[in-house]
């Protein structure tokens, strides 16, 4: 029933390793950025409100991004859950604890997983992913087993357009501004530990069930 935050830069591996998260853990996976694609890709307000803000690298409103993944939690009931891409800034983290204690429910953990800026534009540029069922892949760190096409369904695979490098640029800009502030908040507020996400995916898989073993044992 582990309830976890997983922060870190565009591009740090959240997605690919809460994806193992989950499936090790049984938790639920709520991303923020899949939920706003998701939206966008219906055309809801939601959804166009945050359009210009994602491709131009920025952030979307904190209120939008509050409100949104206030849903998203509450409809994980009792069960556990990892939080991808949120919170984002420091006044995201503390409305979602305000909220988290008004339901006797906290954060137990955050792992941070930490990576230099320049890994991040090769991982970024590279990434292609499945239109279909959102599976990650990337053109030299984790290939399909068909170029360009998704092992599990066959669809073909796409690049997000905020991966361009220019766009790259300004996540990681923003990233640095905005979020970074965000780990300091649960050095003094939580339960944080620091992964260094620099090796190969099942490096980092294994740092990461490293910790939470140890935090489920205690
Ligand atoms: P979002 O979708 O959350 O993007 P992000 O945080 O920038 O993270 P990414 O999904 O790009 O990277 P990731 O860390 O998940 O890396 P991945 O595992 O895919 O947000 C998009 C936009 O939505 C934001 O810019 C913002 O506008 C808006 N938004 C979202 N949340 C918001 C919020 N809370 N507040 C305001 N606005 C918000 O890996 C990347 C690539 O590297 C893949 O190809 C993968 O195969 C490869 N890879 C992964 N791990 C490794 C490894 N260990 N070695 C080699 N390659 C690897």
């Amino acid at each position: 029933m582990m309830r976890m935050v997983l922060l870190g830069a565009p591009g740090a591996g959240k997605g690919t390793q809460c994806k193992r998260i989950v499936e090790r853990y049984g938790v639920l996976h709520l991303s923020s950025g899949d939920i706003l694609r998701n939206e966008r890709a219906k055309e809801t307000e939601l959804g166009k409100k945050a359009e210009s803000y994602m491709d131009s690298g920025g952030l979307v409103p904190d209120e939008v991004i509050v409100a949104m993944m206030a849903d998203a939690v509450e409809e994980t009931g009792e069960s556990g859950f990892v939080l991808d891409g949120f919170p984002r800034t420091v006044n995201q983290a503390s409305q979602l604890d305000n909220s988290l204690v008004s339901k006797n429910k906290q954060i137990d953990i955050v792992l941070n997983l930490k990576i230099d800026d320049r890994l991040v534009m090769e991982r970024m540029t590279g990434r292609r992913s499945c239109p279909k069922c959102g599976a990650v892949y990337h053109v030299k760190n984790l290939k399909p087993k068909v170029e360009g096409k998704c092992d599990k369904d066959g669809a073909e695979l796409v690049q997000r357009p905020d991966d361009a490098a220019e766009v790259v640029a300004t996540r990681l800009k923003t990233y640095h501004q905005q979020t970074e502030p965000v780990a300091d908040y649960y050095r003094e507020n939580g339960n944080i530990c620091d992964i260094v996400a620099e090796g190969n995916v099942d490096e980092i898989t294994s740092l990461i069930f490293e910790q939470l073993n140890t935090f489920d044992k205690v």
